[in-house]
């Protein structure tokens, strides 16, 4: 097989359209009417019956926020759930939650979106890097020691793509060193464990993004998952003005934020949430045959998976690129011979976390910032491209990113995929060629 490669002009690889996310019927169409023809917006329109059980609720009496956040309790087989504006934001909460103080260190990965190390600098602390494993891409246990000081208050490792992190290791060591573990599971919606442990019931807390590439979205919003009833309750002030439950409407006990999620959201993830397993089950079959089938294409190795996890969403479905085994032909090449053949493949995060150029503000390290309170040395973030070194592979060369949504619909949109890569393997010397 060397058909002519789309980006020469020949026919693409991919005949017919992949499924569109989100999907949607007449159920949100409702839910979202109902609460525009309320006149009710904003969940305090609403007394809170968060107190009353399941048996005593009448729904009609509830806000869309407090149904949401007991929906998303239960399918998370977690205790407390709160909405909140965004996934950023959960974590900002989240990191004032958990009492960082200026100057202090959290550990964290380098591979991944901007707003888990944005939320600990937020509290002006530090985040401090911990390169990934090569197999999955999510923090290495095994590397955390090491970043360990007399600084560090915490781990806050990331679900990435949806895989769940070896959370057994890392409380482990967070229990040896007296440290707090938060979960940024911005992208692992409706993934567990075996004994159906949850995303964002592996540690003290957890935080959810539902912006509108997750696999449970509703456009903008975010969750913060916790079992612990004192915290919960610092995460219900912080998220609530910093007021204190019972207390005045005008009274604050703590400086906290307005990031309640609006009645609109709430009811449009209500049935988002009622469809999101279905989703699961349907990328996870198919993202399985795929995986199958691509171990058979030198180069290109699916990254490991959990192997405990028992339910996944696939967010992102990742591939380690070895060019080696392609001639050498470099990723953007490919990446453009596969989307020029119908199949939107992507690079992913370009650099890591610690190269963003916010790293290069004087003021973060002066005398006189924040940060650098109770220190002598600001954390150095020039150093960590030799402390993280998979983590900068994966970003410059050999990470390639599908997204969840190409796996939403039957096999014959997987071996469309896989016809397009094997297309393309079979024409790389062209390729090299019209390079040179
Ligand atoms: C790992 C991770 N953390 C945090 C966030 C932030 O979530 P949001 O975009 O809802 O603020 C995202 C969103 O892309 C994410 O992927």
């Amino acid at each position: 097989m060397s058909q002519k490669l789309a980006l020469n002009g020949g026919a693409k690889a991919v005949t017919k359209a992949f499924p569109h996310f989100p999907e949607w019927d007449q159920a949100e169409r409702d839910a979202v009417l109902k609460v525009v023809d309320s006149g009710k917006w904003w969940m305090y329109a609403y007394t809170p019956g968060e107190l009353a059980g399941e048996d005593q609720l009448n729904e009609s009496l509830v806000s869309q926020v407090e149904l949401a956040e007991r929906e998303f309790s239960k399918l998370h087989k977690v205790k407390h759930t709160l909405a909140v504006t965004n996934g950023s934001m959960a974590l900002d909460i989240c990191m004032r939650a958990i009492g960082l103080k200026a100057g202090d260190e959290v550990i964290t990965t380098p591979y991944t979106f901007f707003a888990t190390s944005s939320c600990i600098l937020n509290t002006n602390a530090w985040p401090v890097y911990v390169d990934i494993d090569p197999e999955t891409y999510n923090l290495d246990p095994r590397k955390i020691e090491e970043a360990i000081t007399p600084r560090t208050r915490a781990i806050l490792p990331v679900h990435f793509a949806g895989e769940l992190c070896d959370m057994d290791a890392i409380n482990a060591i967070a229990r040896k060193h007296n440290l707090v573990v938060i979960e940024d599971a911005a992208q692992a919606q409706g993934v567990c464990l075996e004994g159906e442990r949850y995303a964002g019931s592996l540690s003290l807390a957890g935080t959810f993004s539902l912006q509108a590439s997750k696999c449970l979205n509703s456009g903008e919003g975010g969750l913060i998952t916790t079992n612990d009833d004192q915290f919960a309750e610092i995460l219900w002030s912080l998220r609530h003005c910093g007021r204190k439950r019972k207390g005045l409407w005008y009274e604050h006990e703590r400086i906290g934020w307005n990031a309640r999620m609006n009645e609109l959201t709430a009811a449009l993830l209500r049935p988002q949430m009622r469809k999101l397993e279905g989703q699961n089950q349907r990328r996870m079959a198919n993202v399985s045959y795929f995986f199958s089938e691509l171990k058979k294409i030198p180069g290109l190795t699916p990254i490991k998976l959990h192997p405990k996890a028992t339910k996944r969403n696939h967010y992102l479905v990742m591939i380690r690129y070895n060019a080696a085994a392609w001639d050498g032909l470099p990723r953007k090449l490919l990446i453009d011979a596969l989307t020029a053949e119908g199949v939107p493949f992507g690079s992913g995060y370009t650099f890591t976390n610690f190269e963003n150029p916010a790293f290069n503000d004087p003021s973060l390290y002066s005398d006189d910032s924040p940060l650098m309170i109770g220190r002598t040395k600001p954390v150095n973030y020039r150093e960590f491209i030799d402390r993280c070194p998979v983590a900068v592979r994966a970003c410059r060369e050999e990470a390639l990113w599908l997204t969840h949504n190409l796996f939403l619909g039957d096999k014959s949109h997987v071996d469309m995929i896989l016809e397009a890569i094997r297309k393309v393997k079979a024409n790389v010397g062209s390729l090299l060629a019209a390079a040179r």
